[in-house]
């Protein structure tokens, strides 16, 4: 037997030649001097407030103090509402699990009622759910097999993975620039190539910079070309009007297809894609990652059905966009570079030890606001990511901002 280390390190056993192994402590400790090692932190409960504890690696985690989030996506707050836990736990007498891909024996009544409200709330023919936001964007990118796709250079992991899958190719244009989408085109034309399908793939909310794509002229540029256009709804689902932002642009009958999460707004786990019949009939048979996963679990089902309910009455959505406004302008006023329209409120920091800092001095101050560095953002662009929910109250807020007015100026930003 191997020593954990050894087979941790994937070091060559006395009597072996050569390696094949993966010398996995070397790469952790490579990515530990880049700055790139992650850490997974406990927390005790998806809430506004929660305690969180240091990496208890295999063991039980010791949770620290309560502290305030300011860095979850459950943007209205319902993964702790009781209507919505109830929802899920109701479910759990279809069964904890689906037991089987939705084209075996796992497709239920429940799946079909979400999709409908889906479909009703996206303004579509059908709706189709699958297990993650991650495993719609991979199968249905792939499974639209284009020949050509243009993807905004911002785009979420989970659509490049899906534009890596589908072994297109890929042409990046400009962050949310229709004239560099439209240069883009205009030169594959002039190329001659003879492509048949050709996919126009956006974020809707960018998650990291907060800003909203141009959906509208994004659409008339592809349909000058005659081009697909696909908008990740992840950070807009349930938050803007009834559906997202291609609802409040009333660009419902422009954008071919509408994908989305149910684990963020929607405080529960899963993905969908709404658009056409045929297009829905299509992804069923032919998105591998549908075809060959079971169905989304039923309580997660019931869950993002009721939250999504929630959602359309607007009540919370009402709330969560006080609370934005209050934490925009306060931050504003304290002098920070807060960046976006959306409820992602990035604070511009430039220096990625300023930010880690500043995040740090929150923490201290109990505030939950993770720093986001490059290579995740632009060298300069360092930032902290700041989300307020539609469950802070207004005292919350204001001690947030506290914790910002104060750990600014212990850093030396303010
Ligand atoms: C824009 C975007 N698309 C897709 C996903 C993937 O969704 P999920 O977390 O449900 O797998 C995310 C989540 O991080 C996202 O931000």
């Amino acid at each position: 037997m191997p020593t954990s280390d050894a087979a941790e390190s994937g070091s060559v056993a006395d009597d072996a030649e050569t390696s094949h192994g993966f010398a996995l402590t070397e790469r952790l400790a490579a990515r530990q001097e880049r700055g790139l090692r992650r850490e997974l932190q406990p927390v005790d409960r998806v809430s506004a407030r929660t305690r969180r504890a240091p990496d208890p690696r295999g063991g039980r985690p010791e949770y620290g103090e309560e502290r305030l989030v300011f860095a979850a996506n459950d943007y209205l707050g319902l993964a702790a509402d009781e209507r919505v836990r109830r929802a899920a736990r109701e479910a759990t007498a279809i069964g904890t699990g689906a037991g089987a891909s939705r084209l075996v024996t796992g497709d239920t009544g429940l799946h079909r009622a979400l999709e409908r409200d889906l479909a009703d709330a996206k303004g579509t023919e059908r709706a189709l759910v699958f297990s993650s936001g991650y495993a719609t964007n991979v199968g249905t990118i792939s499974a639209l097999d284009p020949d050509v796709i243009f993807s905004d250079e911002l785009n979420h992991a989970s659509i490049i993975d899906g534009c890596r899958l589908a072994d297109a190719e890929t042409v990046v244009y400009d962050h949310c620039d229709p004239d560099s989408l439209a240069e883009a085109m205009a030169t594959r034309q002039r190329d001659g190539a003879a492509d048949a399908s050709w996919l126009v793939v956006t974020d809707s909310v960018f998650s990291m910079d907060g800003d909203v794509a141009p959906l509208s002229d994004l659409c008339d540029v592809a349909d000058r070309y005659g081009a697909w256009l696909m908008v990740d709804e992840a950070h807009a689902t349930g938050l803007y009007e009834e559906g997202g932002i291609v609802q409040r642009e009333g660009l419902t009958d422009r954008v071919q297809v509408q994908m989305g999460t149910l684990s963020k707004a929607l405080a529960s786990q899963g993905g969908y894609v709404a658009g056409s019949e045929p297009l829905v009939e299509h992804l069923l048979n032919a998105a591998r990652s549908f075809v060959f996963s079971t169905g989304l679990a039923p309580p997660a089902a019931g869950a993002a059905r009721e939250a999504l309910r929630i959602a359309r009455e607007g009540p919370r959505r009402e709330q969560l966009w006080e609370n934005v406004a209050r934490l925009r302008e306060g931050l504003d006023s304290l002098g920070y570079d807060v960046l976006g329209e959306t409820q992602i409120l990035p604070v511009l920091v430039g220096d990625r030890a300023d930010a880690v800092a500043l995040s740090a001095a929150l923490r201290e101050r109990g505030v939950v606001a993770p720093a986001i560095r490059p290579p995740t953002v632009p060298d300069g662009t360092s930032r902290v990511r700041v989300a307020p929910m539609a469950t802070h109250t207004a005292d919350e807020i204001d001690d947030c901002l506290a914790a910002f007015e104060t750990g600014g100026r212990e850093v030396g930003l303010r």
